[in-house]
């Protein structure tokens, strides 16, 4: 009851919706084959959007500004994260999932604004899920889908020729990389797992067999999951030796993308560790919390990762759920997010 008191009504009952959805994932996905599950999770996504308010919002907030963005005028955002990150709407979902995961605790030394606080899983899930779910920090003014993913080209953060684009995580869906390709931007696709030689694609687009890590490896053991039936060797390296080796140590990655299921947070901890996180102006990706990958015993690493990541100027300017199981012990939450680096310094 604490729950519907705390929580907006319509925050709950977008719980349980989203949790029905999710359910019914899980049953399609128990009951269809892998192809069917893929195309069923597009699906979903445009699905689950309906009850997402904060779409509409961000549609209405962009027709909104638009005006402002016809005088060329560069939209701040008021805050700036080097001053602090106010994470106090979180309350609610911290209650929310302590109901629902860990009902003997104790709440009153919780504090969303204090990590030291955030000491066990579904405390770091709780803060994820209510990031994922608050209103976006960046109002791009000029969201443009390329492929499935978002960019922002509001003239602060514009792409546009000489662009450079990484792109991890293909599964044969070309659709973002020949849309950065045909914006005029020298394109690099990432994928091991497709057992596709390196080749170039197009005039300024190269496909290379290798992966993203963080650490390089020539014969790393990826897990077995639905894109990875059977055991492989694959090539890693960490973006920091692939732009030694393409020769962009002293380029800016206009736009980043991930998509490499559940592999991304110890990506993003590298890119922070090793600073190239600096030189990239937009991120999109999907990130992943699947049923104990990564574990459950790292979600409070992970957590600080994410607050690490948002503490570098990185403000999301589009998120999309996908499915979400609020189960005890089927925990699962997944989005598409965009950011863009409000702390770039351009060289
Ligand atoms: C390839 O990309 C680079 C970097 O964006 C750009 O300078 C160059 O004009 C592009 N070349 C072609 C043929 O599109
Ligand atoms: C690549 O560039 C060359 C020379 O500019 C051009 O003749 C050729 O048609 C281009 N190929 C593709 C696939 O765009
Ligand atoms: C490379 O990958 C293999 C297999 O996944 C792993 O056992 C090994 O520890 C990795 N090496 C490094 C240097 O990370």
């Amino acid at each position: 009851m604490m729950v519907r008191a705390l929580c907006s009504s319509k925050t709950f009952s977008l719980m349980i919706v989203v949790f029905l959805v999710a359910v019914i994932v899980v049953l399609m996905a128990l009951s269809q084959n892998e192809q069917s599950v893929r195309n069923f999770k597009d699906q979903s996504t445009k699905n689950v959007q309906y009850f997402i308010p904060q779409v509409e919002a961000d549609k209405r907030n962009r027709d909104k500004s638009s005006q402002e963005s016809m005088t060329g005028q560069v939209q701040q955002h008021a805050l700036n994260p080097k001053d602090g990150i106010d994470n106090s709407g979180a309350l609610c979902y911290l209650i929310y999932y302590a109901d629902s995961f860990d009902k003997t605790s104790e709440f009153s030394g919780v504090d969303p604004n204090n990590p030291d606080t955030i000491d066990k899983w579904w405390k770091a899930a709780a803060m994820i899920d209510w990031y994922w779910n608050s209103p976006v920090e960046y109002k791009c003014t000029d969201i443009v889908a390329v492929g499935n993913y978002d960019i922002c080209q509001d003239s602060r953060f514009i792409i546009k020729p000489s662009c450079l684009v990484y792109s991890f995580g293909i599964d044969f869906r070309y659709s973002f990389d020949d849309a950065m390709s045909n914006l005029g931007c020298e394109v690099h696709s990432f994928d091991p797992s497709m057992g596709v030689e390196t080749h170039k694609r197009a005039n300024n687009s190269t496909f290379h067999n290798i992966g993203i890590s963080h650490s390089n490896n020539d014969s790393f053991a990826p897990r077995l999951d639905k894109f990875v039936k059977t055991p492989q060797e694959w090539k890693m390296r960490t973006l920091q030796t692939l732009m030694k080796e393409l020769g962009h140590e002293e380029k800016v990655i206009d736009v980043l993308k991930l998509d490499i299921e559940g592999y991304e947070w110890t990506v993003i901890d590298n890119l922070i560790e090793t600073n190239v996180i600096k030189n990239i102006r937009q991120f999109v990706m999907e990130i992943h919390l699947v049923h104990e990958w990564p574990p459950k015993a790292d979600y409070v690493h992970l957590y600080q990762i994410h607050t690490k990541l948002r503490e570098m100027g990185f403000q999301k300017f589009t998120i999309k759920p996908y499915s979400k199981v609020l189960v005890e012990g089927y925990y699962a939450n997944q989005v598409e997010i965009s950011f863009v680096n409000v702390l770039f310094q351009p060289r």
